[in-house]
């Protein structure tokens, strides 16, 4: 094959790889080992996101609440179901849920929720309508352009260099 159309197929298949790269994972919606559901807690029960996730104003990255935060409420709510049985039983044991992780970026990437809870960023903007999931799901395509076209916004005056966002 001759070296130019060599290389534009090089170029192209590089860019192909950057698009299909992309929207992975949107949609994602793994079953949990209880099923907890936020539609109930926070919609139903209006419990605030950060009553559980309460390190998101915080760090990098947000928490799974410990067992312990839904004792202060489980040790007297439902204690009959067999889920808040599980629940217990693991707690006295000091053991953990095993969640599965929705979101993940791959990790050459770095994200920052405190910096972006600082600025008033709501967490719908980029996971949706959480209070209506009765299981989570993967709401934004968690792409390059998503996050770029975000930080171009004049308003935002956030940075677009590289480095902001790669290791
Ligand atoms: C009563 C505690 C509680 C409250 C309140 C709560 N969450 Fe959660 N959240 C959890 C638990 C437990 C998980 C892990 C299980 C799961 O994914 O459903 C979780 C998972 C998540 C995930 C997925 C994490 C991953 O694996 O990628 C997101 C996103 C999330 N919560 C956002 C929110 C937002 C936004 C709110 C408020 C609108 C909120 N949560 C309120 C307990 C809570
Ligand atoms: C602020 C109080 C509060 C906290 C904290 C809380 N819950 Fe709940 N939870 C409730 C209430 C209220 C209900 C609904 C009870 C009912 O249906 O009567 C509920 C229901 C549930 C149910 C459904 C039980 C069933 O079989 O119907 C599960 C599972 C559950 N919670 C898990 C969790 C987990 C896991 C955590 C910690 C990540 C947690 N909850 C934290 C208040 C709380
Ligand atoms: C600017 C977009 C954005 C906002 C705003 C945002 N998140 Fe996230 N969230 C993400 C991304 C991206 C990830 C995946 C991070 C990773 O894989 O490193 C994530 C992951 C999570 C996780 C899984 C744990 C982790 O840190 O990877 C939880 C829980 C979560 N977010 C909760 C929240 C809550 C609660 C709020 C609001 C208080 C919020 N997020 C606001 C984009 C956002
Ligand atoms: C909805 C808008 C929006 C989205 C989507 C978004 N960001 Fe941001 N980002 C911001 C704003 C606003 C700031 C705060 C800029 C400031 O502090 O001045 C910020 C700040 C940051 C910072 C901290 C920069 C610094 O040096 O202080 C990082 C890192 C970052 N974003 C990474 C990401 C990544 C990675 C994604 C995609 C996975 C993403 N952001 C998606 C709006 C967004
Ligand atoms: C605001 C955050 C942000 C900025 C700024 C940013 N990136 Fe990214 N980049 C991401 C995210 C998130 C991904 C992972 C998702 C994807 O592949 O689209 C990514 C993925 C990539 C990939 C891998 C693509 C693939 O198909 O695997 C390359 C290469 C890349 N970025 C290069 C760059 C270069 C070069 C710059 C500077 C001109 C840059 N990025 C600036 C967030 C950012």
């Amino acid at each position: 094959m001759p070296k130019i159309l060599l290389s534009v197929c090089v170029i192209v298949l590089a860019s192909c790889d950057f698009q299909w790269g992309i929207g992975y994972n949107q949609g994602y919606s793994p079953e949990q080992p209880i099923p907890f559901d936020h539609s109930l807690h926070v919609g139903k029960n209006q419990i605030q996101c950060q009553y559980c996730h309460n390190q998101v104003d915080r760090s990098p990255h947000s928490n799974i609440p410990a067992l312990s935060t839904c004792m202060n409420c489980h040790n007297i709510v439902k204690t009959e179901s067999p889920h808040i049985k599980k629940i217990t039983e693991a707690y006295n044991k000091g053991e953990s849920i095993a969640w599965v992780k929705v979101h993940m970026l791959p990790d050459h990437v770095k994200f920052n929720h405190s910096a972006h809870i600082a600025k008033g960023v709501n967490c719908q903007t980029c996971h949706g309508e959480i209070e209506k999931m009765t299981q989570v799901a993967q709401f934004s395509d968690l792409s390059m352009g998503w996050c770029v076209n975000c930080h171009r916004q004049p308003e935002n005056k956030a940075p677009i260099n590289c480095s902001t966002c790669h290791h």
